[in-house]
């Protein structure tokens, strides 16, 4: 079965307790568990990071090439700055698919600049733990249409 790659960033771990108003009270886990039984319905293998450091982010973006054929993505708070995780999903040929649990076109200023976005094929911002599910259908749609 070919694999899908999950990466969430800086903070996300603490999903569940983290700011229940915006985010929601859903773990990270519960979403990665939903995410594997979606995946697997599909015909995808699954699997799930977090990481609150940028250069594993990379590191983990550039080792993707013949391990994984998509990547889903919540750069979290690294999407409003970070160059080099979208050199990064820029560099490798897999197509990525940027979440956001928030709506972050609603939210303050700062978070209206998606940096990464602009190397993914996509954004699904605003509709908590589902946008993780629906960049997931995307992926695929993107997979299957390819
Ligand atoms: C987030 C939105 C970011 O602005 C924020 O820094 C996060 C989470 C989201 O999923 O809504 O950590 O990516």
């Amino acid at each position: 079965m070919p694999s899908l790659l999950v990466l969430s960033g800086p903070n996300l771990n603490l999903l569940g307790t983290r700011e229940p108003e915006i985010y929601g009270r859903t773990t990270l886990a519960e979403i990665h568990a939903q995410l594997k039984s979606e995946a697997k319905a599909a015909g995808y293998d699954l699997e799930a990071r977090q990481s609150n450091h940028e250069g594993e982010l990379v590191d983990w973006i550039q080792a993707t090439p013949g391990k994984f054929a998509g990547l889903l993505f919540n750069p979290a708070a690294f999407s409003h700055t970070s160059l080099s995780l979208r050199d990064a999903v820029a560099a490798v040929p897999l197509p990525t698919v940027e979440v956001h649990l928030s709506n972050v076109f609603a939210r303050e200023a700062f978070r209206h600049t998606l940096v990464v976005a602009g190397a993914a094929r996509g954004v699904v911002s605003g509709f908590g733990a589902y946008s993780y599910s629906l960049g997931l259908q995307a992926l695929i749609q993107i997979l299957r249409g390819s």
